[in-house]
């Protein structure tokens, strides 16, 4: 009877918890159709049209600019900065626009507003979510008190070369890590509330295939099969819908022919339909009108009929749906019906947003570089760190030492900034060598070349001077920040300039070298990896790049991050990702042949070759997931908890992880999956969890991770979800390319 009693009021409390949540949806969706239902056709339209200014706009806004608000043309402003601008623009649409809906202001804050962090690759480095909603969470405060209530960010394209510059923009090459992290940033951009006046709706970005553009150059052409779309692309984008982002970006470049902001399959089939999003979409910079050199529509108009009704609600800068709504309306091409779809959506944000209640900006400016902000930066500058090489525990540096500090980026407060950091004031970031200053360390610094493509070596000799006469060199170098980013992809991604020459006449003096890379990407290391001792990669750092780097390489802090993606020895071996197949011919280590141990004249022969490269090998310099620290681990008694997985039955894999140096330290404790047989092969290893441990010396913990059937689950090319029946292999290590396995099958 008690039993059943409970039963009840637990239903009763489901069923109003339900009621409770259904009601709002209704009450909005009422707001949404009476607020659509006085609006003209112009009004509508209006709303669909995404219009910038230029943010360095002074003076006075263009009368036409202000007319078109009051009409009621425009439904969101990008790059408006100059925040009299943002408030007068607001004032005419809420007082004087016929049905006075707000606007509202969009910007790409993509890793910080005022106060930088890591570039996105950085933060991906850091495996860590917190890390991720903090940053997120900063750059919505600072941002909204300028009025910007809507970043197109996160960027979540799955990248897997590392020449594309926008690989610094991205989450890694991982579909697991990125998904982790994507919610996270959303939720942080978005806050608890979305009418809160710090919530900053996130714009998940680029839909979709971006991060597979052929042979990295970027707005390239991506194929990419329906099996990868769903298991590798197409997951963060799912995991932004569900964590609630109220937008998304369609993508510049097309795939298997279609360009993404005429995707109707995509945009509605996947979207709408599959994943439930409620949300509006924007298209990417005038990648409606890019619709026609991509040879997909003949004309604007044409541009705008494929657009609308693949279902995009809001185009970026160019005008199709402006100039050609009406007549596509008119001769039947689309229908009202859609047109108030489409502006629907967006009502529904701008409703949600509470921007009808409260339209205007709430100036926190205070907030700006607050000590809390410039603190989280510094942490997550660290947590996104990661120390490649340590020969001889040259790191930390833990006793007073003479260091000579070297190189281009050593003392560049905006270069450390990284890609889109438009706002982000060079005047407040602290450089290492501000760092080395304040905290009195002895040091010397000569930059040896000016700036990282600087091919000059009339410093040289003043920098090795500088070596002869310190115990240890600090070369700091690496790639401006403009050589990552939106169209700087690279052929060759090894350090630029003369700086690898420089490194090498450094070396000569058989001191030391600590080598600090700022880069937007993997740097190939091939021709100075063995002139150097240590190699700690900090990626774009931020605005607190040189509190960390100090911290970090005087042991008061240790580098905590894991690569996100997978390090090529040479550019030659991109794309290249750890989750790839098996082959026919998968590489048998004991019988690569070298290609200097040909012999001259040999016979052709493929037999005993395997995928790989003659010259370079099958494996990259460093694995995904791959991280040094300041204290060594030991992992072992991989175990499962039972030989079978079922429905009812999930799986625990556990690991003892123990401390065997001396002083505490961090791991990331990574899971990999393999899926032996399937209807469509798969990969040889996927990531399917991970968790930091943190461990005093001689510290012992047992890991456990569970596995459901569902986290076995892929789609392949028909775009059915399956686990099949078979064997499974399973790995807990520090990286993708180790770990103690063991097996468990599903029967
Ligand atoms: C980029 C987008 C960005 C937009 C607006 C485009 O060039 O591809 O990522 O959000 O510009 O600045």
């Amino acid at each position: 009877m008690k039993k059943i009693y409970v039963f009840i009021c637990m239903l009763v409390c489901v069923l109003m918890a339900c009621k409770k949540e259904q009601q709002p949806t209704n009450e909005l969706e009422t707001e949404v159709s009476e607020l659509l239902s006085k609006m003209t056709l112009d009004e509508k339209i209006g709303q669909l049209n995404l219009r910038g200014t230029s943010s360095r706009v002074k003076g006075q806004l263009p009368d036409s600019l202000k007319q078109a608000v009051r009409d009621g043309k425009i439904g969101a402003f990008l790059n408006v900065t100059n925040t009299e601008h943002v408030d007068e623009l607001q004032r005419i649409a809420v007082e004087e626009s016929p049905n006075k809906i707000p606007l509202i202001f969009a910007r790409d804050v993509i890793h910080g507003y005022k106060t930088i962090f890591p570039i996105p690759l950085g933060m991906a480095a850091s495996w860590d979510a917190q890390v991720a909603k903090n940053s997120s969470r900063v750059a919505a405060i600072e941002a909204s008190s300028f009025g910007i209530r809507w970043t197109f960010a996160p960027m979540l394209d799955i990248a897997r070369d590392s020449r594309w510059g926008r690989i610094a923009e991205s989450p890694g090459e991982d579909p697991f890590l990125a998904s982790n992290l994507t919610k996270a940033y959303v939720e942080g951009f978005q806050g608890d509330s979305l009418n809160d006046p710090t919530s900053m709706i996130a714009c998940a970005k680029h839909f979709i295939g971006y991060g597979a553009a052929i042979g990295g150059r970027d707005y390239n052409t991506a194929i990419i099969s329906d099996a990868q779309l769903h298991n590798i692309y197409l997951p963060p984008f799912k995991s932004a819908v569900d964590a609630g982002s109220q937008t998304l970006m369609t993508s510049f470049n097309e795939m298997n022919g279609i360009p993404a902001s005429g995707d109707r399959r995509m945009l509605t089939t996947v979207l709408r339909e599959e994943f439930g999003f409620d949300g509006f979409v924007v298209s990417d910079w005038e990648s409606v009108e890019e619709m026609i050199p991509h040879g997909f529509a003949t004309d604007l108009k044409h541009a705008a009929e494929l657009s609308l009704n693949a279902g995009l609600n809001m185009e970026m800068t160019s005008k199709a749906f402006e100039k050609y709504t009406k007549n596509l309306l008119k001769e039947g091409k689309i229908t009202e019906t859609q047109i108030n779809s489409l502006v629907a959506d967006i009502l529904r944000v701008k409703l949600r947003m509470g921007l009808f209640e409260k339209p205007y900006r709430v100036d926190k400016s205070d907030n700006l570089y607050a000590d809390a902000h410039l603190q989280m930066a510094k942490e997550a500058a660290i947590e996104s760190s990661v120390l490649l090489k340590n020969k001889n525990n040259v790191l930390p540096i833990t006793t007073r030492k003479k260091i000579a500090v070297i190189g281009p980026l050593a003392d560049k407060p905006r270069e450390q900034l990284g890609t889109w950091t438009f706002d982000g004031d060079g005047t407040y970031t602290k450089t290492p060598i501000n760092a080395f200053q304040s905290n009195n360390v002895n040091y010397n610094f000569v930059e040896g070349l000016s700036y990282s493509r600087d091919k000059s070596t009339k410093d040289f000799s003043k920098a090795v001077a500088a070596a002869k006469n310190s115990d240890v060199i600090v070369f700091i170098g690496g790639e401006e920040a403009i050589l990552s980013g939106e169209a700087h992809s690279r052929a060759n991604i090894n350090l630029p300039g003369a700086q690898e020459q420089l490194i090498k006449e450094l070396a000569k003096t058989g001191k030391p070298i600590v080598l600090i890379i700022m880069a937007g990407r993997p740097i190939t290391l091939g021709n100075i990896l063995k002139d150097v001792d240590a190699v700690l990669m900090t990626w774009h750092p931020g605005t607190m790049g040189g509190p960390a780097i100090h911290d970090m390489i005087f042991g008061i802090a240790e580098p905590k991050g894991r690569l996100p993606v997978t390090w090529p020895k040479v550019a030659g071996q991109l794309p290249l990702f750890y989750n790839h197949k098996n082959t026919g011919r998968p590489v048998i280590p004991e019988e690569f042949v070298q290609m200097d141990s040909i012999p001259i004249g040999a016979w052709q022969s493929s037999l005993g070759n395997t995928t790989h490269y003659l010259d370079v090998g099958y494996l990259p310099q460093y694995p995904f997931g791959y991280g040094l620290g300041y204290t060594k681990f030991v992992y072992s008694k991989t175990a499962v908890s039972s030989s079978t997985i079922t429905k009812n039955n999930d799986i625990m894999v556990k690991v003892i992880v123990t401390n065997v140096g001396e002083r505490k330290g961090t791991d990331i404790v990574q899971l990999y999956v393999q899926d032996v047989v399937g209807r469509i092969t798969r990969p040889v290893r996927e990531l399917k969890g991970y968790q930091k441990v943190t461990l005093e010396p001689n510290e012992q913990k047992e890991v456990t991770f569970t596995l459901s059937l569902d986290d076995l689950k892929y789609y392949d090319n028909q775009e059915k979800l399956n686990v099949e029946k078979g064997e499974f292999k399973v790995w807990i290590g520090q990286n993708s390319a180790v770990g103690i396995s063991a097996k468990f099958s599903y029967e």
